[in-house]
C-alpha cells in the first residue's frame, strides 16, 4: 500500500482554500487504501448554541471522511477572528500542550494525519506562540496553500522564509482557485514561486465554480481531486516525499 505524510495545512492567508485542499488530500488518501484522520485544532466562528463539531471548516472535512469520525478539534470559540483574539474574549489561554497530546491521540489511529492550521504561519495563538510554532511542535511537514494572482510571490516566499526561519520542513505549495484563463501573472506565478522558493508546486488546483465550503458536497472536490492527481501526480510526489524525509 502507498505510505502518505502527515501534513500541516498552512496557507498564505486565510480564505486561501486551506480547507479545500485538506479535504481534496483526505479524500485522494482515502481512496488509495490510507486510514487519514483530520484534525483543526483551534476553530472560530462557531455560532452560539452550534454543535462545534458540525460548525464552518468541521462540517466540510466531516463530509469527506469516509471513516464516520469526525475531524478532531482541542479549542472552539464564537467570534470568527484570530485564536488568540477569541481565545482571550472567552478568558481562555490556548495550550499548545493541550493541542499536542490531542495530536498524539489521532496520530496513534489512523495511518496518517491532516491537520488545518487557522489563518497562515504568523497567526497568534497566545501571547508567545504562533501557528508556526504549532506546526513545529506536532513536528508535521507543512503543505502551503497560496493564491493565483498578484502579490503571491511575495506573500508564498514569506511564509517559506518564515518555516525555514524556524526550521519547519515544507514538502511542497498547492496554489488554489486557478482561473480556466489566466492573466500574465497567473501563468507565469507558479514557476516564478518554485524558481524563487527552491520548494516545489505540487499542484495547482483550479477554481471551482459554484464551490462553498459551506454546501460543497465532496463529489464536488473528489471529481477536481481526481483530475488534480491525474495531471500532477500529487499522491506520488507526496510518498516520494515521504520516502525520503519521514524515518
Ligand atoms: N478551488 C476553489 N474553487 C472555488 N472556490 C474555492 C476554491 N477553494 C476555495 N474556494 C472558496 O474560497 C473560500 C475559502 O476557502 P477555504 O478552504 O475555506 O479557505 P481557508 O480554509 O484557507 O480559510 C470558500 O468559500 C471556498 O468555497
Ligand atoms: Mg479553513
Amino acid at each position: 500500500m502507498i505510505k502518505l505524510p502527515s501534513l500541516f495545512v498552512t496557507g498564505t492567508d486565510t480564505g486561501v482554500g486551506k480547507t479545500v485542499i485538506t479535504a481534496l488530500l483526505a479524500l485522494l488518501y482515502q481512496e488509495a487504501g490510507v486510514r487519514v484522520g483530520l484534525e483543526k485544532p483551534v476553530i472560530t466562528g462557531v455560532k452560539a448554541g452550534e454543535d462545534a463539531a458540525l460548525a464552518g471548516d468541521l462540517a466540510l472535512l466531516r463530509r469527506v471522511l469516509s471513516t464516520g469520525e469526525g475531524p478532531v478539534y482541542s479549542y472552539a470559540f464564537t467570534p470568527a477572528v484570530s485564536p488568540h483574539l477569541a481565545a482571550a474574549r472567552a478568558g481562555v489561554t490556548i495550550d499548545l500542550a493541550r493541542i499536542e497530546s490531542d495530536h498524539a491521540a489521532v496520530r496513534s489511529k489512523y495511518d496518517a494525519v491532516l491537520v488545518e492550521g487557522a489563518g497562515g504561519l504568523l497567526a497568534p495563538l497566545n501571547d508567545d506562540s504562533f501557528m508556526a510554532d504549532l506546526a513545529a511542535r506536532l513536528r508535521l511537514p507543512l503543505v502551503i496553500v497560496s493564491r493565483p494572482s498578484l502579490g503571491t510571490i511575495n506573500h508564498t516566499l514569506l511564509t517559506v522564509s518564515c518555516a525555514q526561519a524556524r526550521s519547519l520542513e515544507v514538502a511542497g505549495i498547492i496554489i488554489n482557485n486557478f482561473p480556466a484563463r489566466p492573466g500574465p501573472a497567473e501563468a507565469d506565478n507558479p514557476g516564478a514561486i518554485e524558481k524563487f522558493a527552491g520548494v516545489p508546486v505540487l499542484a495547482i488546483v483550479p477554481h471551482i465554480t459554484g464551490l462553498s465550503v459551506e454546501e460543497a458536497e465532496e463529489g464536488d472536490i473528489q471529481r477536481v481531486a481526481r483530475a488534480v492527481d491525474k495531471k500532477f501526480k500529487l499522491l506520488e510526489r507526496l510518498s516520494r516525499w515521504r520516502e525520503e524525509h519521514v524515518q
